[in-house]
């Protein structure tokens, strides 16, 4: 049984990558400020399903079309890569067999990345990507983000 999604179609792929981009900046500053141990792992739980669906999501419907032309290469192969750096800390933090020490210590590095990662997109990448996607299909792109990140959530959500 599906669920239903809900899609603003008045936001392009650039305004529905930073409403996304918003979340997670929230959720790395709760998890940055709790100290207790099993909450700090309920909100990285919460970040990782974001994380997970919105690099999905973005690889899709904004790197990949990027990608098609030569001058989006070099951007599309640096977000990715960090995405893939991401994703390697996460794993290192769904490790049970780490220390508390090494967990806490992964996951100010992650906070970190985040932060570097999503400035980087809205202060670059994006602003580069806008002159290589016509208007219209920014438009277009905005509403298969968003059926992709909230299906992903929804697939995913008791992972
Ligand atoms: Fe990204
Ligand atoms: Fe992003």
């Amino acid at each position: 049984m599906s669920k239903q999604v809900n899609v603003d179609l008045n936001q392009d792929i650039f305004a529905a990558l930073i409403a996304n981009h918003e979340v997670q900046r929230d959720m790395c500053d709760r998890l940055e400020k709790e100290t207790d141990l099993a909450k700090r792992k309920a909100i990285f739980a919460e970040l990782k399903l974001e994380l997970h669906a919105h690099a999905a999501a973005e690889e899709r419907h904004l790197y990949m079309p990027v990608m098609q032309h030569d001058e989006g290469l070099d951007l599309s192969r640096h977000a990715i890569t960090e995405h893939h750096e991401m994703d390697e800390m996460i794993e290192t933090l769904e490790d049970g067999r780490v220390s508390a020490d090494t967990w806490n210590e992964t996951c100010a590095k992650l906070i970190d990345k985040v932060r570097h990662h999503l400035k980087e997109e809205e202060n670059e990448f994006f602003g580069e990507a806008k002159k290589i996607l016509d208007d219209d299909l920014q438009q277009r792109l905005g509403a298969l983000y968003q059926v992709e990140h909230e299906e992903y959530e929804q697939a995913h959500a008791d992972e």
